[in-house]
């Protein structure tokens, strides 16, 4: 059912806690099935996405239990895993599909992936390249491009990997693999990605080597230990209360405890570089490092955004996109043109629905260009079964004039389950 929502001058006010980080969560329930022992998380996302990863490894046998956002993981260790019985359903997740094909390419058995509609258009080549080269066997529709994919798992052997493209899916899912190749795996990444599988390598007792060029060293054979993981806020979730809260007038949101691991803040460089009225108090923490932000009403200025920030917003953009046209001047978007192959084409869904309120705002082949600031109106906003679309646009909602419509908002889901209800709780 369409979402309708309606604001007159609204005023956000208040603190809250945003769901767990999804990245930390997909690879705690991996790590947890690989390692032996019991893993424990604290935090965990309980979002339609993480959920699709759970069930894949309940699948091939990992005990998996959950009480509110607590999960504890019971594995025999990856030697333990069985072949699954049904396709392993991925869902919406392009994490769990590409990084699960790493672990799958070095199991005992064969499997076969597939998730939903949007799963089945994006490009599994980036993966299914390298894995090839350390031998994995993996079948699927145009030489395996597209899922459903069939794995028939087999010994793998160590490569040196240049990233085509700056991905993190990418890189775990080589350095997943790796874990059982044999010999030392390399993967040099021209620019930063996110690095929770890097971390968590070490924190389940793997030892990796990087350096500060990018490259990533990993020997094969290691095993890894049950550990106890604590997964900060999302801050790719929370950025679209700090978009809220910096287009609205009069408001001041506190967001507690939110992820600021370097490799995914590019969202409060760009804010910073915006003009915007913030505060982040670091927290002392077990995990990986978080702060509670404080995001007030700012008067926001244009400003060019590209290069090695991109990996570091990717998620970001639908959201900077819409705070763009709220802000005086130009705003260029530029060498973002992973967007195009995200859940949906993000560069002409973005566009077109932004376009439809009223936006100044054009595609370009790697981003796009807005002019601020626009007045927004209400419009019938189509999601496109993706997430950030629908968050991006129940956020214009509150400032546009009259009624947004969105269609399909239970996409929502996959990352913020209680997203609506959170955002109204801060409403004045
Ligand atoms: C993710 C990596 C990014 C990001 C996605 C989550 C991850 O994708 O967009 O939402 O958890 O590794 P790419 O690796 O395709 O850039």
């Amino acid at each position: 059912m369409a979402l309708t929502l309606t604001f007159s001058k609204p005023s956000l006010k208040g603190e809250i806690q945003v769901p767990g980080d999804k990245s930390i969560s997909h690879r705690a329930i991996m790590f947890g099935s690989i390692a032996e022992g019991t893993t424990t998380v604290e935090g965990f996302l309980l979002g339609d996405d993480c959920l699709s990863t759970i069930s894949c490894f309940r699948k091939m046998g990992v005990e998996i239990e959950l009480d509110g956002k607590s999960v504890s993981i019971r594995s025999g260790g990856e030697a333990s895993w069985k072949e699954p019985a049904e396709v392993l359903d991925t869902g919406n997740s392009g994490t769990t599909t590409r990084l699960m094909m790493g672990l799958l390419a070095s199991s005992s058995f064969h499997s076969v992936v597939a998730g939903d509609a949007s799963i089945a258009k994006r490009p599994m080549k980036r993966i299914i390249n390298p894995l090839r080269e350390m031998g994995a066997d993996i079948r699927g529709r145009q030489d395996g491009q597209f899922t459903p994919l069939a794995i028939q798992g087999t010994q793998l052997k160590a490569i040196e990997y240049t990233l085509p493209v700056a991905s993190a899916q990418v890189k775990s899912a080589i350095l997943l693999a790796a874990l059982k190749a044999e010999g030392k795996t390399v993967v040099i990444e021209p620019m930063p990605t996110r690095d929770h599988t890097e971390i968590m390598l070490e924190h389940f007792g793997a030892s990796i080597n990087r350096t500060a060029e990018g490259r990533i060293e990993l020997e094969g054979g290691q095993k890894l230990t049950a550990a106890h993981v604590e997964v900060p806020g999302d801050i790719s979730s929370a950025a679209f209360m700090i978009g809220a809260a910096l287009i609205t007038e009069k408001s001041t949101v506190k967001l507690t405890n939110v992820g600021i691991n370097p490799t995914r803040t590019g969202i409060l460089d760009v804010i910073e570089q915006m003009g915007a009225d913030f505060d982040v108090e670091e927290l002392e923490t077990a995990g990986e490092p978080a702060a509670d932000l404080t995001i007030r009403s700012s008067r926001l200025k244009g400003i060019e955004i590209g290069g090695d920030l991109i990996p570091r917003l990717i998620d970001e953009i639908p959201l900077i996109a819409l705070i763009a046209t709220q802000a005086v001047g130009r705003t260029v978007i530029k060498d973002a043109e992973e967007l195009r192959v995200k859940e949906t084409d993000r560069i002409s869904a973005v566009v077109a629905e932004l376009s439809k309120m009223g936006a100044d705002i054009a595609a370009t082949e790697d981003g796009m260009i807005i002019n601020g600031p626009s007045k927004l109106h209400g419009a019938s906003v189509k999601s496109y079964g993706d997430h950030r679309l629908g968050m991006m646009a129940a956020v214009a909602a509150m400032i546009a004039d009259g009624e947004v419509e969105i269609d399909d908002p239970d996409c929502i889901a996959v990352s913020f389950p209680n997203f609506v209800e959170e955002m109204n709780s801060l409403l004045q």
